[in-house]
């Protein structure tokens, strides 16, 4: 399975690490493929990361088994339309990471009978630490989910859902999930200066107790309610920032927004939104 040829068409930020992890992971830089509107992009692609760089998307599709969809939700019906007639003849698996773009439009835009798994990854994949979802259309075999969890397995945990109306609750709660956490370390770095803490030392506090929460919650099999009790004793300093949370109708909040974030996801897949 290893020895299948990968191709990325679009090499930024999203391939570039993805293909780092195929890399980190075993995957040799001649199994992989780029391809880019930019040359400035692939040379460097080329450069430091020794893969191999294709003139075209078209002979890119050629030379691989599978095909990654990794430009910009905009182009991507223009990038799909004009690949369509060699992915029909090639029939290579295609992987969508593009936010928001459906089953449904990418098979219009490739055409009937394509294997094609589309994806939700997160931008924690940047950093090898990404969640992915990934919904497989019929035309999906056995080893070619495997070929595409394999992939995105490279930058993070991927998990299946079967339908693929759950991406729109995926994309609420770990696509855009990143930013609020990002918002929470925003609040509580800015009370933390508040309180009179040097810039330094409130990033740093902030940032390396979130690092140690999600360490805990990942390491532990107790909920996060129960870890939160644990760590909040009767009549102390933490009970009293909890009891202000709630009171404030923090996680009433939280499913608003999450709701919202959802919402969101469902208008932006609708085919109107990429025209
Ligand atoms: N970044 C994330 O954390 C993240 C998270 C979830 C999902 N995604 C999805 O991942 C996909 C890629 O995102 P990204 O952040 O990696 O974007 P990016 O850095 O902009 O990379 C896209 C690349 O595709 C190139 N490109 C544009 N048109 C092309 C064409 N016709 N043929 C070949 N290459 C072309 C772009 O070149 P130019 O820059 O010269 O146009 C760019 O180098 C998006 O669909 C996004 O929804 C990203």
């Amino acid at each position: 399975m290893n020895t299948k040829k990968i191709g990325f068409i679009g090499g930024g930020n999203m391939a570039s690490s993805l293909i780092s992890g195929l890399i980190a992971s075993g995957h040799s830089p001649q199994q992989l493929w780029v391809s880019d509107v930019n040359p400035d992009t692939l040379n460097a692609l080329a450069k430091n990361l020794k893969v191999n760089i294709s003139a075209s998307n078209d002979a890119l599709i050629n030379d691989v088994d599978v095909v990654v969809l990794a430009v910009k939700p905009q182009v991507l019906k223009a990038v799909a339309e004009s690949a369509a007639a060699q992915i029909q003849q090639k029939k290579p698996l295609v992987v969508s990471i593009a936010a928001g773009i459906t089953q449904n439009s990418l098979s219009l835009w490739l055409g009937a009978g394509v294997a094609i798994v589309r994806c939700m990854p997160n931008t924690p994949a940047l950093v090898l630490t990404g969640a992915t979802a990934l919904h497989a259309n019929k035309n999906v075999t056995a080893e070619q989910r495997n070929q595409a969890e394999n992939i995105l397995r490279a930058v993070g945990i991927s998990l299946w859902v079967d339908n693929e109306s759950d991406l729109d609750a995926v994309t609420a709660v770990s696509g855009s999930g990143p930013a609020y956490y990002f918002l929470l370390m925003e609040a509580m770095e800015k009370a933390a200066l508040e309180m009179g803490l040097s810039e330094h030392m409130a990033r740093l506090l902030v940032q390396q107790t979130a690092l140690g929460a999600a360490k805990i919650a990942l390491e532990s099999s107790e909920s996060p309610e129960q870890l939160r009790q644990r760590v909040t004793s009767p009549g102390g300093t933490t009970q009293r920032a909890i009891e202000t949370f709630q009171q404030g109708g923090f996680s009433e909040l939280v499913g608003k927004a999450l709701r919202a974030a959802r919402d969101r996801s469902i208008e932006m897949s609708n085919p109107a939104e990429h025209d």
